[in-house]
């Protein structure tokens, strides 16, 4: 089994999973081609609705058959076939955890309809009662912490919701963007699964790596995986995305350029947990109760027995200030509620 850990395949998932003979996998993530006519390079994205649901039918299978016991299964779909998903994980005995909206911002442009601004994510479980959620690893700041200075605040942070509004797609401007498929997901999306249903080591499928961001994401987090796509570019151009990834030490300047002593995984983290708290960076700088909040609750989600100072954290929160396009969300009222307190 060593062999094909920690490795791409240019392969057909059902055949390929199909002569796997027994589980290995701890966490499957899968984002299949929609039906919906997007470009790919070897798969053709428009066939008979039947035709389509049979083939989701074998693929859900073959993941679940090699899903380990305490494993979890997420799967990103449109709307289309939104029903049928849920459906199918039920025939296959899965629970269903959560059923996810992904809400972003830049959806397709419509003319007579609205326009499109969301993808489901289904988070199933093989064992309702035995699987893995690193609840730590997710958690964000309150509001009772962020702006009511409310004593009774959870110090470790509240979980977020089942609407997941903060993550952009990768579009054309930003520097993750790989240019050469139709449809990356952004890393820090498939961070936050990740982090909260795997552990360090645990081995992390996907049946279909596009442009290999759940590869890119496992291996920052020091997690084993195993990526599967049909068309050999990608594969090749997958190759070429993660040999510029030394996950050891500081990211070289191909991958990022963040003037800052944080390794891979903590800055993968730190992207994360910025975006998820949604303030400015700069705000952040300013702040140094706002910036001693990030420290602590950067700590908990990292949970390596580290307390990290603020000041590891502001050169990555400097790059961070040019990094996305996003509103500010600060507003006066939480400027002036964070610095009236004691
Ligand atoms: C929606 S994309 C995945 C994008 C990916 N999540 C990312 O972030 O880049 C779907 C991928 O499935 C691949 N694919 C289609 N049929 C396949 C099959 N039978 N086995 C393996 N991969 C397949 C396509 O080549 C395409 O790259």
């Amino acid at each position: 089994m060593n062999e094909w850990i920690d490795q791409l395949h240019c392969v057909d998932c059902i055949e390929w999973l199909g002569r796997i003979d027994k589980p290995f996998a701890d966490l499957v993530f899968a984002d299949p081609p929609f039906n919906i006519g997007y470009q790919y390079d070897k798969y053709r994205d428009r066939v008979r609705s039947e035709q389509y649901v049979a083939w989701t039918q074998d693929w859900m299978a073959q993941c679940v058959r090699v899903l380990k016991p305490h494993g979890s299964l997420y799967i990103a779909i449109g709307d289309e076939y939104a029903a049928h998903i849920r459906l199918i994980g039920e025939e296959l005995g899965l629970s269903l955890r959560n059923w996810i909206i992904w809400h972003y911002t830049f959806g397709q442009q419509t003319k007579a309809k609205f326009a499109r601004a969301h993808t489901h994510i289904f988070y199933f479980v093989y064992d309702a009662k035995h699987f893995t959620f690193n609840d730590f690893a997710v958690r964000i700041p309150s509001d009772r912490q962020l702006i009511y200075n409310d004593r009774r605040a959870d110090a470790r942070g509240k979980m977020p919701d089942d609407v997941w509004s903060q993550y952009s797609r990768v579009c054309g401007t930003f520097k993750e963007r790989c240019g050469w498929h139709p449809c990356q997901m952004p890393e820090i999306l498939l961070a936050r699964i990740i982090s909260v249903s795997s552990n360090p080591g645990d081995i992390v499928l996907d049946p279909f790596i596009g442009s290999g961001t759940t590869a890119m994401a496992a291996k920052k987090l020091g997690r084993r995986f195993v990526g599967l796509d049909i068309s050999e570019n990608y594969v090749q151009n997958i190759h070429k995305r993660l040999s510029d990834l030394d996950i050891g030490s500081k990211p070289k300047p191909s991958e990022n350029l963040f003037d800052s002593e944080l390794n891979c995984r903590e800055i993968l983290e730190l992207q994360r947990l910025y975006v998820e708290i949604g303030i400015n960076a700069a705000e952040v700088l300013n702040q140094p109760k706002l910036l001693s909040l990030y420290a602590k609750q950067f700590s908990i989600r990292m949970n390596n027995g580290k307390e990290y100072p603020p000041g590891d954290l502001v050169a990555c929160l400097k790059e961070l200030t040019t990094w996305i396009p996003r509103k500010q969300k600060v507003s006066s009222h939480l400027q002036s509620s964070l610095s009236a307190q004691p």
